[in-house]
């Protein structure tokens, strides 16, 4: 499938605009393009208790699998940082587990770009087969 990549940064900073940041003021979007065609939204979702807080990648992803779209083709990320944001360990853990070779756009709204995938930002991440071996 032909991947628009302005369109899913556009997404992106639509669902960014959703964000629930009371606390760090720092918005984050993220979008995701499904094997079926639709794109599903994500924005960071912040909570009193600060370790609560959900990010905008998770958020996606979690969107689109809750709706039975379990095969990603491509996320868009997107935060007001220097350059493209990076994403945080705990989501970096978390997409490498549902799509590793999953395309993943990083961007800042001056659109800045990196093109990247969660294998490359968790070199050496921990996966199942981790778990299996001591079966
Ligand atoms: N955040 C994200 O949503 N994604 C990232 O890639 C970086 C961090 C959120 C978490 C928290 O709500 C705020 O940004 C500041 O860390």
């Amino acid at each position: 499938m032909m991947v628009d990549y302005q369109a899913l940064l556009a997404n992106a900073k639509t669902a960014r605009e959703r964000a629930y940041t009371p606390y760090s003021r720092f918005k984050v979007g993220a979008a995701v393009l499904t094997a079926s065609g639709q794109i599903f939204h994500g924005c960071n979702i912040e909570n009193a208790a600060y370790p609560v807080c959900l990010c905008a990648e998770r958020s996606a992803l979690a969107a689109a699998w809750s709706a039975g779209e379990i095969e990603f083709i491509a996320l868009a990320v997107v935060a007001d940082t220097p350059g493209p944001v990076a994403p945080c360990g705990m989501c970096r853990q978390f997409m490498f587990e549902l799509a590793p070779d999953l395309p993943v756009l990083l961007a800042n709204l001056a659109e800045q770009t990196q093109h990247t995938t969660p294998r490359e930002l968790l070199p050496s991440g921990f996966a199942s087969e981790s778990l299996n071996h001591n079966r």
